[in-house]
């Protein structure tokens, strides 16, 4: 019996933000833009997917992957409260009809860290009225394209800023002059409230609200998507001493997010690396081990931890929706894809009822404020002509696909 189903899901993902290019009504481009700005760069033309998007669903296609995970941008579909463009959402409209015409199974992000300006402006993710707008578009978005859309993610990791001030990479004091995280952590934030980003450290209760009106929008349009969000899991592991601390911030920063997925259809898993906590918090990886481009240890095996935790906490269906390295070391990305993939086997083989593996990501894209050097992509992407060079990653990944599995 082979381990992985027939009917898994092997593909990548990307974010709207990311890879579209010129993102201009977005709180991210303000921020990018601000005097004060903590982004390296800028996204400006990212990796023009936007107008690509054929090419490169053409080439995921063409490796023999079967899944794409992409967003849609809320701040290009709604760029004035109340206003939504019939055009951005004829252009998602064709892009899912292009995955279908390949045979991909689009996965569809309502919402990636971006939001447009005028959200931030009201206060964003603080803002009352939040959940209630965010719902509204969802619901907009739906009746465009959900009967087309077998996998809806409503939010992309809501919990990343939580699980950031719970390992005390981002001070909780000072949260909100502090979220441009340094490259050194992982799940890039987007950019800074005090240049204009809709992100304060969400709380649970705030980014469920949001999440149970969204998937409410969501079920009532048309389709039957199933419908999670995607949460970012590192593995959290006690070093000695740091038993309960290590208790404390995986129940805050991880278990209450998971226990939100307990009535959705699935739940996404975003896993790279792990972090040890000791007594006094987070321990810095150990000088031998090695690291990526980001600074995050390479740990591939942390991939299997989380699916386990994820299904035995939502108690439902897992979806990998991202899980990847930075590095300019192909090899070194198709070992520890490789090692993910037998964390799954394992996983799999035990009874964890998951459905599919995207690797982040697609192309080399913008890093948030690390911006373009750090390389996650199965594709790299000229800064200049924005001619695509298929890495040997993505060859790999797509035979493992075609062979349904590690051979
Ligand atoms: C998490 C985020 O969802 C994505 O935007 C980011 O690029 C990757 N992880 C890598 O940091």
């Amino acid at each position: 019996m082979r381990t992985f189903p027939d009917s898994f899901l092997w593909g990548a993902s990307t974010a709207a933000h990311q890879v579209e290019g010129g993102n201009v009504n977005s709180d991210m481009w303000r921020s990018e833009w601000a005097e004060n700005s903590r982004f390296a760069e800028p996204s400006g033309d990212a990796c023009d997917h936007y107008h690509r998007y054929p090419e490169d669903i053409a080439t995921l296609a063409g490796l023999g992957l079967n899944a794409y995970r992409f967003g849609v941008e809320w701040a290009r579909i709604e760029p004035e409260e109340g206003c939504f463009s019939r055009a951005a959402l004829d252009h998602y409209r064709r892009m899912v009809g292009t995955c279908l015409e390949h045979g991909i199974t689009p996965v569809v992000t309502y919402s990636h860290f971006s939001t447009p300006r005028w959200f931030a402006d009201a206060g964003g993710w603080s803002n009352p009225a939040a959940a209630d707008l965010f719902a509204r578009y969802a619901g907009r978005v739906t009746e465009h394209i959900g009967d087309l859309v077998p996998w809806v993610c409503t939010f992309n990791e809501p919990n990343v800023i939580s699980l950031m001030m719970h390992l005390g990479v981002i001070p909780a004091a000072s949260r909100d002059e502090t979220l441009g995280l340094s490259t050194s952590s992982e799940g890039q934030d987007p950019g800074g409230t005090r240049s204009g980003a809709a992100w304060a450290a969400p709380a649970v209760e705030v980014m469920a609200k949001a999440h149970r009106k969204a998937v409410d929008a969501i079920k009532s349009g048309p389709g039957n998507p199933a419908v999670g969000w995607t949460l970012a899991l590192i593995d959290l592991q006690p070093a000695d001493g740091g038993e309960q601390r290590c208790q404390a911030v995986r129940q805050a920063a991880l278990l209450d997010w998971l226990d939100v997925s307990r009535d959705d259809d699935f739940v996404g898993v975003q896993t790279y690396t792990r972090e040890r906590i000791g007594p006094d918090g987070v321990l810095p990886v150990p000088p031998e081990a090695p690291t990526t481009q980001t600074g995050w240890e390479v740990y591939p095996q942390a991939l299997g931890h989380t699916v386990r935790l994820a299904a035995e906490h939502a108690g439902v269906p897992v979806l990998v929706t991202e899980n990847g390295m930075a590095t300019d070391d192909d090899d070194a990305r198709i070992a520890y894809t490789t090692a993910a993939l037998e964390g799954l086997a394992g996983a799999l083989a035990d009874g964890v009822d998951i459905r599919g593996y995207l690797h982040w990501s697609l192309l080399d894209n913008f890093e948030w404020t690390s911006g373009y050097q750090m390389t996650f992509g199965l594709i790299a992407v000229d800064r200049t002509t924005f001619t695509r060079t298929v890495k040997p990653s993505a060859h790999w990944l797509g035979k493992v696909a075609r062979a349904g599995g590690l051979t």
